[in-house]
């Protein structure tokens, strides 16, 4: 048994002591007591807990992996994330004003991703347990938006029917405003007995969509979002900002990053999130790696009134940066990379004499690496703003202005 005192938080959440011993759902300052096994002790008894510390909300905090900081208070966690951007920031040698961060309310979680697994008798959906295969059942979730867990009994049906004992589906499902689409992976290949049954259950299960690995097996009404002025359908399983709440919050920080611009390009663009918001004011190039991802824009802007013209371009911009001389053109950019951040493009963006560039990233690590490329390029990062849509776990999204 050691007895050890918790000095700071790790990138997962977890309580660090010296040494380091790692200690899950422990807060700074507090001292704990525990076996420690591999350099981490898994079972704390908090013997001083911190003046931070809460009772979680959740009545499934103890079991599922899906939250990680639920046992603090909100401005301690809201703290914590912009502390994580700050230091990401630093280690590059930025400083840089925060904006007022944007919390998620509870409950606004459009879309998640539930794993199935067909039991002896009926099926288990919900999340993973920490680190583990074990499944939590989720019904009083405070992330998720009422529609989801509403359907997790339909997710169980499903599961049980056309689930394994041996693999997991995995059940992508979001809230759209034609009603739940759902896109399952992971499961049996589809062949036609499979795809029949799937569209009988389909037509009962009051989806707007079913798509099972890819392909829609059923669509009562088409599922879209309202995004500015147009309604897009993504394709199944597509991404979208986690809340509805914080697009909102990510779409008035890039309107304010990139000014009166009247040309952008809108690198990484998915299924226009910022595009088809722009687009009120502005011409738009919207660039993306996924062609149905930008059909989904271009139909959305094609049906749309009173838009200014979004071109699309199917595009790698790890391979094929757009280069310096033709980002020439534009008044301002908007970059929202994949985790990975974007190397190869932040260099030529920093190569570039674009006036305003509008990021946005939920990697402060890769955002900071890439910031301080424009930096040296000439640029000031102005502001940046933690945007949290993504409540009691340790991921933060952010939005940032450099100007040149
Ligand atoms: C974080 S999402 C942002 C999407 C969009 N901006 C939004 O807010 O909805 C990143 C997007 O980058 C696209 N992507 C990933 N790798 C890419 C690449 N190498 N070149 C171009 N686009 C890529 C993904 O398909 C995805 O749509």
């Amino acid at each position: 048994m050691a007895t050890l005192t918790i000095t700071r938080l790790g990138h997962q959440g977890d309580g660090i002591t010296e040494g380091p011993v790692f200690v899950p759902r422990t807060l700074p300052g507090e001292v704990v007591e525990g076996q420690v096994t591999d350099g981490r002790i898994a079972a704390p008894r908090i013997l001083t807990p911190s003046p931070q510390r809460i009772k979680a909300p959740c009545p499934h905090y103890r079991t599922c992996g899906g939250c990680a900081l639920q046992h603090a208070q909100d401005d301690f966690v809201t703290d914590w994330k912009q502390g994580i951007l700050r230091q990401a920031l630093a280690a590059q040698g930025i400083e840089a004003p925060f904006r007022a961060p944007h919390i998620s309310p509870l409950r606004s979680r459009r879309r998640a991703g539930f794993a199935g697994r067909r039991l002896k008798n009926g099926a288990m959906v919900g999340f993973h347990a920490r680190a583990s295969d074990v499944l939590t059942a989720v019904p009083d979730c405070l992330i998720l938006d009422p529609a989801l867990v509403a359907a997790l009994p339909l997710l169980q049906d499903l599961t049980a029917r056309e689930g394994s004992r041996k693999g997991e589906l995995s059940l992508s499902l979001t809230v759209s405003e034609a009603g739940l689409d759902l896109a399952v992976t992971g499961g049996k290949a589809l062949d036609d007995p499979l795809r029949a049954r799937l569209g009988q259950w389909a037509g009962q299960s009051g989806l707007a969509r079913l798509a099972w690995d890819g392909d829609v097996i059923a669509q009562s009404q088409p599922p879209f979002h309202t995004i500015g002025r147009a309604r897009v359908t993504p394709p199944p399983g597509a991404f979208l900002q986690a809340t509805k709440p914080a697009e909102a919050a990510l779409q008035a920080a890039v309107c304010d990053a990139i000014g009166a611009a009247a040309q952008v390009a809108d690198l990484f663009a998915g299924c226009g999130t910022f595009a088809l918001s722009l687009a009120k004011n502005a011409e738009i190039l919207a660039v993306e790696s996924d062609a149905a991802m930008l059909r989904a824009l271009d139909a959305g802007w094609r049906q749309a009134q009173g838009l200014k013209r979004i071109t699309t371009q199917m595009r790698d911009l790890f391979r094929n940066p757009i280069l310096p001389e033709d980002l020439a053109r534009f008044d301002a950019v908007v970059i929202d990379p994949p985790r990975a951040g974007a190397e190869t493009q932040m260099r030529a963006l920093a190569a570039s004499r674009v006036p305003r560039i509008a990021a946005v990233s939920c990697n402060p690590v890769t955002f900071a690496r890439d910031a301080k490329l424009l930096v040296q390029g000439g640029y000031r990062l102005d502001w940046v703003q933690v945007v949290d849509q993504f409540r009691f776990s340790p991921h933060l999204e952010l939005a940032a202005q450099f100007t040149k």
